[in-house]
């Protein structure tokens, strides 16, 4: 049996003219004709409550996107039952039947669900028509192929035996039920995380981010449509205590798929260390976590292309991926040349509502993170060590506007050199060319992150040096080129220290963490 190879699926492009764009553009207007009615999905049935939360665009808090249901404690506890009900035929369904379900999951996705998943994500999340595509559709796609891809390896893999024995192993899923918290700023991820372990026969409870309930509606209906059984995926809307409070509590709480906040991973983490005796087995955790991601620009660079990676790398979907440049180290002689050729950029790029496909920014997520945001920038304007150079306008009469900013800083350990603001907000030092390895040497001290980071210079010595001296600073490490845009089955992506467990989404090592084998050893 084999499935066919896994490839990437088409980004397209929403040029002017083309049919995707029209119905793009189609599927946004009938998407703000209506107001969504979103109830959470327990054991396959909707559930809705008389706690109704409405949902608005990041960009046009006037407008309202629709609703979701907020659920309690006992939804979470129907959850978890529902879950644990669909268990035994959901194991022991072979993986074959499993993987066919998932891979027709990727063909609606990429095909009848491409222009509803780019909308709601463009509508509930604020990206732009492209950074839609490319994360929604096509890296949404990939994970389902990819994966479908390491299932048959993982199954695959068996032992050799010698003579008159016979030695196998089986890949069971892990004892209880998995539960997936997932972010806001990769649709592709919310529907990563749930479905990786399902896939290797696992039973899930998923808690989309508040802000992302719009698209995970979507997400869910495309699983139920490519026949995920009932029970086998289950959507709850609560808050986050009354979550952890169910599921952290549970005797067979057996795994959690994260991607969040380093300070929510390592809250969580203790409390299952704290219940850890009440589980029937060790919990698999699997998390990705925060960032600082650099880039380090070495006097031998080619400065437009710097200029570049960091306006591309900190500024696409605002700065909220994980892997946005959010530090940049930069040779005082190639400063200016750098600075002018970002100013030329920055002053090209045009900041508003996704609806509008000529705008490059659209507007951060939440009021607490413009908060975050706002904070950060007008401490900059004060401090001493520290000047906005490019940006800094704050806007939240319409929607979370923040401008493109860049900090400049004279203190390599200045706080946003450190900190994770998670929005358009890049901080860059120039350092004196003579001191180079200082450089790479603080670089790697400053933050507690290791998630990206990219490396500019043409000095085939110095791309060397620079990749053997930030060995552990970042998981996914670029030469010559902008810190994000890992694409699944090219680039698998995920970093160590605070920023996670590094166990790579959409890989073989995270589908090896939704198993625990068993050999069995057979004498004839
Ligand atoms: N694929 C996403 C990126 O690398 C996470 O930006």
């Amino acid at each position: 049996f084999q499935v066919p190879p896994a490839k990437n699926e088409p980004v397209l492009t929403y040029a002017p003219g083309t049919n995707e764009r029209t119905e793009l553009k189609k599927q946004l207007e009938a998407f703000r004709a209506v107001e969504m009615d979103i109830p959470m999905i327990i054991a396959g049935e909707e559930v809705r409550t008389d706690q109704k939360v409405s949902i608005h665009p990041p960009h046009e808090l006037k407008h309202c996107l629709g609703h979701y249901h907020q659920g309690d404690e006992a939804h979470v506890h129907q959850a978890i039952d529902a879950a644990l009900n669909a268990r035994p035929k959901w194991a022991g369904m072979a993986w074959e039947h499993r993987a066919s379900i998932f891979l027709k999951a990727a063909d609606l996705i990429a095909g009848p669900y491409r222009q509803k998943i780019n909308a709601a994500t463009m509508l509930g999340q604020s990206k732009t028509a492209f950074q839609a595509e490319i994360d929604s559709a096509c890296e949404f796609a990939d994970f389902l192929r990819f994966n479908v891809q390491y299932m048959t390896q993982i199954y695959g893999d068996q032992p050799s035996s010698a003579k008159g024995i016979w030695d196998r192993v089986e890949y069971r899923p892990l004892e209880g039920f998995v539960f997936a918290l997932t972010p806001f700023n990769f649709t592709s991820i919310a529907g990563n995380l749930p479905s990786a372990p399902a896939m290797m026969g696992n039973v899930v409870v998923w808690k989309p981010s508040k802000t992302a309930i719009y698209s995970a509606n979507i997400l869910m209906q495309v699983f139920r449509e490519a026949g995920v059984p009932d029970g086998v995926i289950n959507l709850v809307f609560a808050s986050g205590p009354v979550v952890a409070r169910e599921v952290f509590d549970h005797p067979e709480f057996a795994g959690f798929h994260f991607t969040g906040s380093t300070e929510v991973f390592q809250s969580i983490w203790k409390t299952i260390g704290e219940n850890i005796q009440r589980y029937k087995t060790y919990p698999r955790i699997v998390g990705e976590t925060g960032g600082k991601d650099f880039i380090i620009a070495h006097k031998s660079c080619d400065a437009k292309a710097v200029a570049t990676g960091m306006v591309r790398g900190a500024f696409e979907y605002q700065g909220q991926k994980c892997s946005a440049a959010s530090r940049a180290y930069i040779p005082a002689s190639r400063w200016d040349e750098i600075h002018s050729e970002i100013k030329k950029q920055l002053g090209e790029l045009k900041m508003g509502p996704p609806e509008d496909f000529t705008n490059f920014m659209n507007a951060v997520i939440d009021e607490a993170s413009f908060n975050k945001l706002e904070g950060a920038i007008k401490e900059a304007e004060n401090h001493p060590d520290a000047k906005v150079i490019e940006g800094g306008g704050c806007d939240k009469s319409v929607g979370y506007f923040i401008e493109p900013t860049i900090i400049l800083t004279t203190d390599p350990m200045y706080r946003t050199m450190q900190e994770e603001l998670f929005g358009p907000v890049l901080t860059v030092y120039v350092y004196d060319d003579m001191k180079f390895d200082e450089t790479l040497t603080v670089l790697d001290k400053t933050s507690i992150y290791a998630l990206t980071g990219a490396v500019f210079a043409q000095d085939r010595y110095v791309i060397e040096k620079v990749t053997k001296r930030l060995v552990n600073a970042a998981g996914n490490f670029y030469i010559n080129d902008k810190p994000t845009g890992a694409v699944v089955g090219q680039q698998p992506f995920g970093g160590a220290r605070g920023s996670g467990t590094n166990d790579k989404a959409g890989s073989l090592i995270n589908m090896m963490r939704w198993v625990s084998p068993r050999t069995i050893k057979e004498n004839f």
